[in-house]
C-alpha cells in the first residue's frame, strides 16, 4: 500500500469528524499487514467530554469487525490534524497492543512541513502487554 493513499484516507474521513466542543478535527487511516484494506476513523465528541472516541481507535474498531487483529495486526496508520497531532495516551496504548512495529504517521493537511514518522514503541516505551506475540 502506498503511504500517499492512507495519507488521502485520513485526509477524507478527517472531514466525517464530530467535534462541537473542541473544533479540533481528526481523521486516521490503518492497515493491517498481509491486507490491503484500508480502514478509517474519526473523532466523536460527545456533551459529557469524556466520552469521546478519537479517530485512532475507531479506525481500530473498524478494522476488528472485518479482520482477525491477532492474524492480521495493524501496522501502519496516519493520523491527519491541523496542527499535527500525536495519538493521545490512551490511543498509544491501544495501538501498542498489536505490537511494537507499528508505525504512527502523521499529517497536518495545510501544512507539507508538519508530517512525522515515529514508532509506536518510541511514543509508549515499556508498554503494558500481556500477550507473548513469539507464542501466538
Ligand atoms: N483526538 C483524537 O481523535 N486523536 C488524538 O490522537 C488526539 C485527540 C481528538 C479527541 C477530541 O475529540 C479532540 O481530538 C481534542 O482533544
Amino acid at each position: 500500500m502506498e503511504l500517499a493513499r492512507l495519507i488521502e484516507a485520513a485526509v477524507q474521513v478527517r472531514q466525517r469528524a464530530y467535534a462541537p466542543y473542541s473544533r479540533f478535527f481528526v481523521g486516521a487511516a490503518l492497515e493491517l499487514r498481509g491486507q490491503t484494506d484500508i480502514f478509517v476513523g474519526c473523532n466523536v465528541e460527545n456533551a459529557s467530554y469524556g466520552l469521546t472516541i478519537c479517530a485512532e481507535r475507531m479506525a481500530i474498531g473498524a478494522a476488528a469487525v472485518k479482520y482477525d487483529l491477532l492474524e492480521y495486526p495493524p501496522h501502519r496508520i496516519v493520523v491527519a490534524a491541523s496542527p499535527v497531532a500525536a495519538p493521545c495516551g490512551a490511543c498509544r496504548q491501544v495501538l501498542a497492543e498489536f505490537g511494537l512495529e507499528l508505525e504512527v504517521f502523521v499529517v497536518d493537511p495545510s501544512d507539507p512541513n508538519g508530517r512525522q514518522s515515529y514508532k509506536i514503541s518510541d511514543l509508549l516505551p515499556n508498554s503494558f502487554q500481556l500477550i507473548d506475540r513469539k507464542r501466538v
